[in-house]
């Protein structure tokens, strides 16, 4: 298994120290999520799935299991289906095994050896699918990667929620882009996390074994490993926290105490109490999912959602021709 790469090791390192830097010259200081994904990141994500507070995951899977059939059917069995983040690909084979033997799967994600490694899983589960990994930001969606199956459906599998770290104007573009790339018959499956009680979403971003906490504090650990930051990883604490008013869990590394972080011969003030704001994760209702994806030329077509209402999972295409349906 061969893995494309989109941007080397070098220009990766390169980009996390100018984000770094460029975030901690901010005000409110800020580092971008993506960061949080190197090989021991992606793991701590693993297992944060794997807690009974984090519910997406499980929700989500349950949908899935219900309900990929129909989902393969509407998307097309012989599909080309790109998956953006796809991490471990836990999710994917619920999909994939209501595929037919000719559908094409491009898995994008960031963190290489997970890639690899999730990819040669599903290859082996898998044989008969052509499987072509692509490591890389799915911010930057290379055309090419699309282009080269023209004629086919063209479908982005983006589950997980992942669309939440966006700002709504940044997910409008996202899926702007998505939509340019898939072309006029494409399509756009994508599961999105739902307002709900701020204890339950306080609870899934807070989970009792401390792995959310571990994963948030991992970027100070990956600071000083890769760039040779210089500071005290003790003296920053994990705030994970509803905001209602935004609709957004956000996660911060709150500084204990007075102190500074050094970086490449530049030095970070910090006031106790000052954070690092570090990951945005919104909330969506279907009917404003429905609205932010119409911005971005895409039409409904269909929500699969869980029982209690948790997470949905929609089904969108560029033209507006089949009916509207809600399943539960
Ligand atoms: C991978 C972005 C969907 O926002 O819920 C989980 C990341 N951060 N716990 C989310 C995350 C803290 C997750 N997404």
């Amino acid at each position: 298994m061969r893995c494309e790469s989109q941007t080397s090791q070098a220009e990766h390192e390169h980009d996390f120290l100018a984000s770094v830097r460029e975030g901690l010259r901010r005000q409110p200081k800020s580092i971008p999520p993506k960061y949080f994904y190197d090989t021991h990141g992606s793991h701590l994500f693993d297992l944060i799935c794997t807690t009974p507070e984090y519910y997406p995951t499980r929700i989500e899977i349950g949908i899935l299991e219900r309900h990929g059939a129909e989902m393969a059917e509407m998307i097309g069995a012989s599909c080309v289906l790109i998956e953006l983040g796809s991490g471990s690909a836990i999710k994917t084979p619920l999909l994939l095994r209501h595929l037919s033997d000719d559908a094409v799967y491009v898995p994008i994600d960031i963190c290489e050896p997970h890639l690899l490694h999730s990819t040669q899983r599903l290859q082996a589960m898998f044989p008969a699918l052509t499987m072509q990994p692509l490591c890389t930001d799915y911010h930057r969606l290379p055309a090419h990667a699309f282009k080269r199956h023209a004629g086919r459906r063209q479908v982005v599998f983006f589950p997980g929620s992942t669309i939440g770290n966006c700002t709504p104007e940044g997910a409008i573009r996202l899926l702007q882009h998505a939509a340019e790339q898939v072309g006029p018959n494409g399509g756009l499956l994508i599961g999105v996390d739902c307002k709900k009680s701020p204890a339950v979403l306080n609870a899934a971003y807070n989970d009792a074994a401390g792995y959310t906490a571990a994963f948030n504090l991992n970027l100070l650990a990956r600071m000083q490993r890769e760039l040779g930051a210089q500071l005290d990883a003790e003296q920053f604490a994990h705030h994970a926290y509803y905001n209602e008013e935004l609709g957004r869990i956000e996660m911060h590394l709150v500084s204990r105490c007075r102190q500074e972080i050094r970086l490449d011969r530049e030095s970070f003030a910090f006031e106790a109490g000052e954070t690092i704001h570090t990951e945005n994760s919104y909330k969506y209702t279907a009917q404003e999912f429905q609205h932010l994806a119409r911005s971005a030329g895409w039409h409904l077509q269909s929500t699969w959602r869980d029982g209690a209402g948790m997470f949905d999972v929609h089904y969108l295409s560029l033209s507006a021709t089949e009916p509207l349906k809600l399943a539960r």
